[in-house]
């Protein structure tokens, strides 16, 4: 095994030991695979784009899909839960929101200040947690999108319930989620506060302006503050890992190396679905109701091994482009933030060509594979 790939073993095994082992095992039998009390795994890019396209066969709202996950915690209409005509008007009220310019701006405003500290650390030749800079960067970017101020204890037991759901589960036992709705709950009243001030630099303001009500504006508030953390908190500091790993500094990643990063990641490993008629996916029988697991790590790792110049030369096949953003009508919405945040860490440490890793950890039992810690030292 190469350097990265064994590091990023660690990092998978570390989330989820036995889910890990056993999609890899399952995946080997073949590209569609029933296991029982699991559902139908799906381990092949075109097969998953199919599935995820299919939104009348495969839903989020279904048994064992995540909806039956965040439903008790977000109300029944918090975009990630909707289906149909519903999920489509909202989002695309919501799409204004996450625009390149709008989120490129609001990056360079919030993260000017904590990636300069980090600069001038690294210079003065001290140790740097990626994982930290990442965690408070990205926390600070969506509390700014979503005007949500004084907000980070709950923030911070609001993600902690996050990070302790189990890939299989498919509701929150009765604590955690008494536990993540008080949590919410709070965040959620402060969103309806920049809410009912109608302040449009927020996005609680911004939704009342595009004519959300109340409780649609706290539930989309509160999915981005989901989404927008520990998705980041994953993805960069691999990134920087990859390329240490594969013998590069930081000056040398390009867009098509976040890219290939991305390909080989895959941050978010999973996407649920649930059948909603008996039918076929790649010839294996699908009962309604049973659920789909698309193994979007397995689709994408099957392109390849990591190529630390991006792959130029390599194929570009239209099933898999992007597909760890997810494919058809919820394809990650927060795409252009993401992006925006990556370049934005990436620039800030293109001018230590010799960053070296001095420490790391991987993360133990979380939702999204991810290192606790990557700590950094500037040498040469
Ligand atoms: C590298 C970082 C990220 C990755 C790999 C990622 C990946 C994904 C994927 C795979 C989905 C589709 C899930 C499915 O179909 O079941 C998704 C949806 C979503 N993502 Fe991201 N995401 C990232 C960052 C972000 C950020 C920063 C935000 C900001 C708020 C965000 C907001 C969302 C939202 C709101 C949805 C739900 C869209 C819908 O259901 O219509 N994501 N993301």
């Amino acid at each position: 095994m190469d350097e990265w790939e064994r590091w990023e073993h660690r990092v998978q095994t570390a989330a989820h030991p036995v889910a890990y082992r056993l999609l890899k095992a399952v995946a080997a039998r073949g590209p569609v695979v029933r296991v029982p009390r699991v559902g139908v795994v799906v381990s092949d890019a075109r097969t998953a784009r199919d599935v995820l396209l299919d939104t009348e066969g495969y839903t989020k709202t279904g048994p064992g899909a995540a909806g039956g996950l965040w439903t008790p915690v977000l109300g029944p209409r918090a975009l990630i839960n909707m289906e149909g005509p519903e999920h489509a008007a909202l989002r695309r009220r919501l799409g204004g929101l996450f625009t390149p310019g709008h989120v490129a701006a609001v990056c360079e405003r919030v993260l000017r200040g904590p990636l300069g500290e980090m600069e001038r650390r690294l210079a003065a030749g001290g140790e740097v947690d990626l994982v930290r800079v990442v965690r408070d960067g990205a926390t600070e970017v969506i509390r700014e999108l979503v005007g949500l101020r004084d907000t980070e204890a709950d923030f911070a037991r609001a993600a902690a319930v996050v990070a302790g759901v189990r890939l299989w589960r498919t509701s929150l036992t009765g604590r955690q989620a008494r536990e993540a709705r008080g949590a919410l709950a709070r965040l959620g009243d402060a969103a309806a506060a920049a809410y009912r001030a109608g302040d449009e630099s927020t996005v609680p303001g911004r939704l009342r302006a595009l004519g959300l009500d109340e409780a649609e504006a706290r539930a989309a508030v509160v999915v981005f503050l989901l989404t927008g953390t520990e998705t980041l908190v994953s993805f960069v500091p691999r990134l920087i890992a990859l390329t240490h790993d594969a013998g590069l500094g930081p000056d040398r990643i390009t867009d098509a190396l976040i890219e290939e990063a991305l390909r080989v990641t895959s941050p978010t490993p999973l996407m649920l679905r649930s059948a909603a008629r008996a039918g076929r996916i790649g010839g294996v029988r699908v009962e309604a109701g049973e659920r789909v697991v698309i193994a979007t790590l397995l689709c994408t790792r099957a392109y390849g091994s990591f190529a630390p110049d991006g792959a130029p030369d390599r194929p570009d096949p239209a099933e898999l482009r992007r597909l760890w953003f997810g494919a058809g009508p919820h394809f990650c919405l927060g795409m252009p933030l993401a992006m925006a945040e990556v370049r934005a860490v990436v620039g800030a440490l293109r001018g230590f060509p010799g960053l070296r890793i001095v420490r790391r950890r991987p993360a133990r039992g979380v939702l999204i594979p991810a290192y606790a810690r990557l700590s950094l030292r500037a040498t040469g």
